[in-house]
């Protein structure tokens, strides 16, 4: 078997799962990166033509697309700049896939379900978003998966690191800043590492690789599969257990949806159902609260 490292364009710099990626990818291949903070290759993704010009440049084996407009609430406000990010973009990368013959793995969310029942959604679930970003990101899965490009989406959840913006780094600051705080503790969610949804995409990914060096996702192209730790929790569980860990003294409180009202409506049951990925990939995430304390040891 001969093999070229292949170039691997990864959307994405700094973001948290981006940032995870391009450590994670770097045993498959050339990983280079597009994105506006630090990246490689400078590009707007507003920006269509730069995008277009830019793949045809680089001609990548792969595109592992990361970037999204992933502001809940400034969704809102600022529709079109979502829809921009989350659905054009992804159908335009698609296109550009099938044309350049280079796969594309992308990332969705369980925000594109309503959050009804209480029961794990599976991936053939009818999605119904809430939101606009709910709705941007499901207009972002439609477009790529009929755009004939051999892609790949992962739905996950919940994304938490130790960069970026997210509810781990938020809690704590909060912890350290309040002497008591009332967190949501009626919508439930897996919290997961972005940490794990890198290393389980890089995982994925080698189980892609053609004789060339290459990737294709082969029988399971164009499919969908759900990737989230584990388990389940609410914001308060998170934040309770994110307290516990730490030195912090905070009176934490149980609040509901309608005592927190927030710009955009959020799911209230989001816990995705993962054994597609097990049974087909021979991948599952750890429960949320092992990864959580693998993530905090990190941070010392
Ligand atoms: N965060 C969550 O809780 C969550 C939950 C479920 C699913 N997801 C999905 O997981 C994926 C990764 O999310 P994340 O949490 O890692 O996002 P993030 O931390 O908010 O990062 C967003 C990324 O998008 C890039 N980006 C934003 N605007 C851009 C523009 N105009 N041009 C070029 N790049 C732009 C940023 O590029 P730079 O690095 O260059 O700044 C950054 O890398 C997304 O598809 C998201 O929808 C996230």
């Amino acid at each position: 078997m001969t093999r070229e490292k292949p170039r691997i364009l990864l959307f994405g710099h700094n973001g948290q799962v981006a940032w995870e990626l391009r450590r994670s990818l770097a045993t498959l291949g050339e990983v280079v990166t597009a994105g506006v903070d630090g990246a490689q290759h400078p590009l707007d993704l507003r920006d269509a033509a730069a995008l277009d010009r830019l793949v045809h440049e680089l001609r990548p084996r792969l595109m592992v697309n990361a970037a999204a407009y992933t502001a809940v609430d400034q969704a809102e406000s600022e529709p079109e700049l979502a829809w921009r990010l989350n659905a054009e973009v992804v159908g335009e990368l698609g296109r550009l896939g099938a044309a350049l013959d280079c796969p594309v793995l992308h990332y969705s969310t369980d925000y594109v379900f309503s959050g009804e029942g209480d029961v794990p959604w599976k991936e053939n679930d009818e999605p119904d978003p809430r939101s606009v970003y709910g709705k941007s990101k499901l207009a972002g899965e439609q477009a790529l998966l009929s755009s004939r490009a051999d892609c790949l989406i992962l739905r996950t959840a919940w994304v938490y690191g130790g960069r970026g913006r997210n509810f781990l780094l938020t809690m704590q600051r909060l912890f350290r800043e309040r002497d008591s705080l009332g967190v949501v503790a009626d919508q439930y969610g897996a919290p997961t590492w972005s940490r794990m949804i890198a290393e389980a995409s890089a995982q994925l990914l080698a189980q892609c690789r053609l004789d060339d060096g290459g990737f294709s996702f082969g029988e399971h192209r164009e499919e969908i599969f759900h990737l989230s730790s584990e388990g389940q929790a609410s914001w308060y569980d998170f934040a309770r257990t994110i307290l516990e860990a730490g030195e912090e003294d905070c009176d934490l409180r149980p609040l509901t949806t309608a005592e927190y009202p927030t710009a955009a409506a959020r799911p209230a049951y989001s816990v995705l159902n993962n054994n597609r990925l097990w049974q087909v990939w021979g991948i599952r995430l750890p429960d949320w609260r092992e990864a959580l304390a693998l993530c905090l040891e990190e941070q010392g």
